[in-house]
């Protein structure tokens, strides 16, 4: 197939890399053109694991292209992929300004028959919308009839569930395709599209497909916070909520998948498709409690983790704070809603001093905060601090020699907030271990 990819992000890259080395041939257009410079040169935008490799081999093989031209894209496509950003508005709403835009540059364009299909996460009604929309439109045909857009188009809604880190692997490998559309060819033209994927196939409603992605994510946020409102639990007991989260997931029904208690979720997906669904929740005048409750708790993992670090600190104020990941999540550069560098800014307001380190993410960090001092290393970022927070669950940290950073250090206290070390182990080294669940240095109360 002729295949047309808008928006060379995390998914739309990647999409137009899998969709290349299925067999199609794939143009990848974006609008940001130093992006697209970079692309053309065999360069990803962003790190992702594996992906720069798969580039040049694609684009050598001549299946893959790159442009900024819409137009020139469009003309012979049989598909054209949406695959542009819709943040959070204001109000917690999907933005789809961007979608709506590359709707309208599609529609002005388009001469022949095509699936558009929407891949950016969107709100329930919006393949409905955007088909209005195209009603709107008109194009010329030879002898100078007038023909609906709309007729010429055929509006296809297709989640993406892959995740940062592992966008390759997830986009070659997903656990479901699914399609959302009421057109019969055009389930049979999705199959072929996907032809060479070994996955379910999911065909659906429009409606279903939008609401399976909002309500995945949710549902796995959902759980996070889940695992984060019992830590604290767990605190007061001198429990571990990574024996406690084993013991549940043990049962096959409950799984052990996203229980990892710590800092808490972010990225550019999970807070604001919680949040935007939370809206439609509101605009259909139903309750979304647990979808408030999921993000409270996940925001109150930035307060817990400073007052953790004030009772064994003291005062914050001028205090040396090492600060060992910035990204939202290992395998990535990307910092969106990083909880890390939510804590940074929390620690800044309380007036600590912040070095840090991060193996990927220090430029994306930089641009937001380009006071903070960056390091090279672990070791660079611990020197003469105070405490040291591991905000990350970057596998590097694991293998952190302890030895060595406590005797940089001018304090002692390590907060753990991705749970990933043994209290002993660190205890050993002469830290004062903080955990966010676990039986930690500083165990609170116990009910009477
Ligand atoms: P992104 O911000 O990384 O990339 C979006 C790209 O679209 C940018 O390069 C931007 O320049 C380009 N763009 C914007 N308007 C355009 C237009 N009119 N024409 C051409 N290009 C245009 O976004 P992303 O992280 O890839 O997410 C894209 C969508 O996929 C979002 O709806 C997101 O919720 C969803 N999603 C993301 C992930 C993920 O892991 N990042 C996973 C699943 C779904
Ligand atoms: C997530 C989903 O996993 C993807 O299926 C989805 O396609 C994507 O959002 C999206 O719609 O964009 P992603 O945000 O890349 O993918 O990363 P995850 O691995 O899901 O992690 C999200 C956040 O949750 C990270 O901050 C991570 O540290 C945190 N997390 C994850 C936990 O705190 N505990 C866990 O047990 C798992």
């Amino acid at each position: 197939m002729e295949v047309v990819v808008v928006g060379a992000g995390y998914v739309g890259l990647v999409t137009a890399v899998t969709l290349s080395i299925l067999g199609h041939r794939v143009t990848c257009v974006d609008v940001n053109s130093e992006r697209i410079a970079m692309l053309k040169a065999g360069k990803s935008p962003f790190y992702e694991p594996g992906l720069e490799e798969v580039l040049a081999r694609e684009i050598a093989a001549g299946r893959l292209l790159f442009t900024a031209d819409l137009a020139e894209a469009v003309g012979n496509a049989d598909c054209v992929i949406l695959c542009v950003g819709t943040p959070s508005t204001a109000s917690g709403a999907a933005d789809l300004t961007d979608l709506m835009h590359a709707v309208d540059d599609i529609a002005s364009v388009v001469k022949r028959p095509l699936y558009l299909v929407i891949k950016s996460t969107v709100p329930v009604g919006t393949n409905r919308r955007v088909v209005e929309r195209l009603q709107q439109w008109q194009v010329a045909m030879p002898g100078g009839l007038k023909r609906s857009v709309a007729e010429l188009i055929t509006v296809v809604s297709n989640p993406e569930f892959l995740r940062e880190g592992s966008a390759l692997h997830d986009s070659l490998h997903p656990d479901r395709i699914v399609v959302g559309t009421t057109s019969k060819q055009a389930i049979i033209d999705m199959q072929l599209l996907y032809r060479g994927l070994d996955a379910p196939f999911l065909a659906v409603s429009p409606e279903e497909a939008e609401l399976i992605k909002y309500a995945s994510n949710a549902f796995l946020a959902m759980k996070i916070s889940f695992a984060n409102s019992l830590a604290d639990f767990c605190e007061v007991w001198g429990a571990d909520i990574r024996v406690v989260t084993k013991g549940m997931g043990m049962d096959t029904r409950i799984g052990s998948q996203f229980m990892q208690a710590g800092l808490g979720f972010g990225g550019s997906c999970f807070p604001k498709d919680v949040r935007a669904l939370l809206y439609q929740y509101q605009a259909a005048n139903l309750y979304g409690g647990f979808l408030q409750e999921t993000l409270r708790v996940n925001q109150a993992r930035i307060t817990r983790s400073v007052n953790k670090l004030k009772r064994a600190l003291g005062s914050l104020l001028g205090r040396k704070i090492a600060i060992l990941g910035l990204a939202f999540k290992p395998g990535t550069d990307d910092v969106r809603e990083s909880p890390s560098l939510y804590l940074l800014q929390a620690l800044l307001d309380e007036g600590c001093q912040i070095k840090a380190y991060d193996p990927q993410a220090i430029p994306g960090a930089r641009r937001l905060f380009p006071d903070v001092e960056y390091c090279a290393s672990s070791l660079e970022a611990v020197q003469d601090a105070d405490a040291v927070v591991v905000a990350t669950d970057w596998p590097e940290f694991k293998e952190l020699p302890w030895d060595q950073i406590l005797a940089r250090m001018r304090g002692r206290v390590v907060l753990d907030a991705r749970n990933l070390y043994e209290r002993e182990v660190l205890e050993k080294a002469g830290a004062l271990y903080l955990g966010l669940g676990v039986p930690d240095g500083m165990v609170e109360r116990r009910p009477a």
